[in-house]
């Protein structure tokens, strides 16, 4: 690939930034994830391409996890090379997020919510990534069996120790929200960002959540917008080739695509095609009509994809009508 010289004017597209809670961030209104097509089974070029790409239309955060891959590691892994390859001289212009809290490394000391756990792994991140410090470092998913103070007292120390600027939450509920915000606003370090699945047909976020993140302000990113690309024209016709439900894995299963759920696609795909939209891009302007809302967690094979998906801020207005006629679709 030739050099890269990014965008210069990569701060002037439709994309806008939105202040994450009350804090002083602020995170572009989609920002992209490497849980998929970042690992080293995948295409080292592409991935490049992607990011490139994103960087190239104003989007500055990236979103890890220590065991995104297949294997577990390689998608830090290759962001690192990239990072190093083409953006070496763009660090502060980046926000870079990773994770722990699934199982990573063999024996008790490589999963979960433990001080043990946390702390090595933001090492092994940093080292993976080649960073001196990550922007967000977020504990993945509730885990029931370690005391939340411990948890929280292991992120507050990356902190404290300059390993991350801010922490965040990941699939929590509205009572854990709210005491671990009690518990961290005690130490000194607010929880930033909260990360909840939400896309049309995952609304739970709606029952309490976001009233909650609103009022503890702390800011929202949705990730699985697309409900991992259902919620695209793609399988409309069947099951394309290359596309996640027809990879061998557990996390989009082929009966998931099903004649109930491709119903409503359609509808939803002929209301998205009325507002000169791509469903795609309805799907995600959907969920960025809510101020409460910070950005949007977009996942993509390609980087056509992920222009198809930045064209979702061109129209994030919808009219009542609109609203409760999609309602009415989804709740069929
Ligand atoms: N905190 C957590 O526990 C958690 C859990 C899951 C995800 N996440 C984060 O959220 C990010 C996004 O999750 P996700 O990948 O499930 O998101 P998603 O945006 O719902 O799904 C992404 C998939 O949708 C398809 N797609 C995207 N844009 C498209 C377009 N314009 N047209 C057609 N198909 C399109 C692609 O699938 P094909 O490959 O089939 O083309 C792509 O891989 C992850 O990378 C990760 O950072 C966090």
């Amino acid at each position: 690939m030739l050099p890269y010289r990014p965008n210069t004017k990569r701060y002037q597209t439709p994309l806008e930034y939105r202040r994450c809670g009350k804090s002083g961030l602020l995170l572009p209104l989609l920002s992209l994830g490497l849980w998929h097509n970042f690992g080293h089974v995948d295409n080292f070029v592409n991935a490049r391409k992607i990011i490139r790409t994103a960087f190239d239309h104003g989007i500055t955060h990236f979103d890890l996890a220590n065991n995104y891959g297949p294997p577990p590691g390689s998608a830090e892994e290759y962001f690192g090379k990239i990072l190093k390859l083409d953006f070496k001289s763009f660090r502060d212009e980046l926000i870079i997020s990773t994770k722990a809290g699934w199982e990573m490394w063999p024996g008790p000391y490589g999963n979960l919510g433990s001080k043990k756990y946390l702390m090595a792994s933001i090492d092994q991140s940093l080292r993976r990534m080649g960073l001196d410090y990550v922007d967000i470092f977020y504990h993945h998913r509730p885990d029931p069996d370690t005391p939340l103070e411990e948890t929280l007292m292991a992120l507050d120390l990356m902190v404290r120790q300059g390993k991350a600027l801010y922490i965040g939450s990941s699939s929590n509920n509205v009572n854990q929200t709210r005491q671990a915000q009690k518990i961290l606003k005690s130490l000194g370090t607010p929880c930033l960002v909260h990360q909840p699945r939400y896309n049309m047909f995952d609304r739970k976020v709606e029952e309490g959540l976001l009233d909650t993140l609103e009022k503890e302000g702390i800011g929202c990113i949705a990730f699985s917008p697309l409900n991992q690309g259902i919620l695209t024209d793609k399988y409309l016709k069947g099951i394309p080739e290359n596309s996640r439900a027809a990879k061998e894995s557990w996390f989009l299963q082929k009966n998931e695509i099903n004649k109930k759920i491709l119903e409503k696609v359609n509808i939803l795909n002929s209301v998205a095609l009325d507002r000169g939209q791509s469903l795609a891009q309805m799907a995600i302007s959907w969920i960025l009509r809510n101020p409460v809302i910070t950005s949007v967690l977009v996942g993509v094979r390609t980087a056509d994809q992920l222009l198809n998906n930045l064209g979702a801020v061109n129209n994030l207005i919808f009219q009542e009508e609109e609203i409760a006629y999609i309602d009415c679709i989804l709740n069929r």
